[in-house]
């Protein structure tokens, strides 16, 4: 079955939109911070940076749903939602951020933000973390090292070494006190930092949805 969706995928999705984990995962719904795969199992979403308030809340579900069986239009026409979103949004910003852009994606927040730095600043440098993903518009391609775009990075463009985590600095650290270590001892010495890692962020993900839960019921 997941075999056969695999196939499926590649045959019209392409072999370039990549999937987590060897055996990917098949998700069928989700609640909270919660999700299920097609054989039932429950896994805890410490990743998925779409839902900020959970999956499937039903504040959500509901305003989308209404808004869907009612008009979905563009925004060149007057409407009052957007005005009222944008409204109660502003009015929980900081003094000074009274504007919004809507936009419909991370790739083109992350595009806008970019011709906006520029905007201010006059200047057209972009100094870019490695191991980072910003979207697939050709502007947020650039500052992605781990696919080099087509044709190669821009003349404005500088790749920086991300920060380490503290815990995996550690341990490398450590290691290169050690040469006499085997190449498979070190590796899962690594691979332990990364998981102690995980686990902090593990622990930390379900306060922040505590927060925002917290948060969204004062909406
Ligand atoms: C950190 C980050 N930036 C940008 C994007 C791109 O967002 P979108 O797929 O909505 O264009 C993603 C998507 O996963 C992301 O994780």
């Amino acid at each position: 079955m997941t075999n056969d969706l695999i196939d499926r995928r590649q045959a019209v999705l392409g072999p370039n939109v990549p999937t987590f984990y060897d055996n990917p995962v098949h998700l069928v719904k989700g609640e909270g911070v919660w999700v299920w795969d097609s054989s039932g199992h429950k896994y805890l979403d410490c990743y998925n940076n779409v839902p900020h308030v959970g999956h499937c809340h039903p504040h959500v579900v509901s305003a989308i749903s209404a808004q869907a069986a009612t008009l979905n239009t563009h925004t060149r026409y007057l409407h009052d939602g957007i005005i009222n979103y944008a409204e109660r949004l502003i009015a929980k910003f900081h003094k000074g951020l009274d504007q919004i852009i809507m936009v419909c994606s991370g790739s083109e927040a992350n595009d806008i933000a970019l011709r906006m730095a520029q905007a201010v600043t006059g200047k057209t440098g972009i100094i870019s973390t490695d191991n980072t993903y910003h979207g697939n518009t050709m502007a947020v391609s650039q500052l992605s090292s781990r696919k080099p775009p087509i044709g190669g990075y821009a003349a404005n463009i500088r790749h920086v070494p991300a920060p380490t985590p503290f815990v995996q600095l550690a341990v490398v650290l450590r290691l290169k006190r050690r040469p006499s270590l085997k190449k498979s001892k070190r590796q899962s010495m690594i691979l332990k930092s990364q998981d102690m890692v995980f686990q902090v962020f593990c622990f930390v993900q379900p306060l922040q949805m505590k927060v925002s839960q917290t948060y969204q019921k004062t909406l």
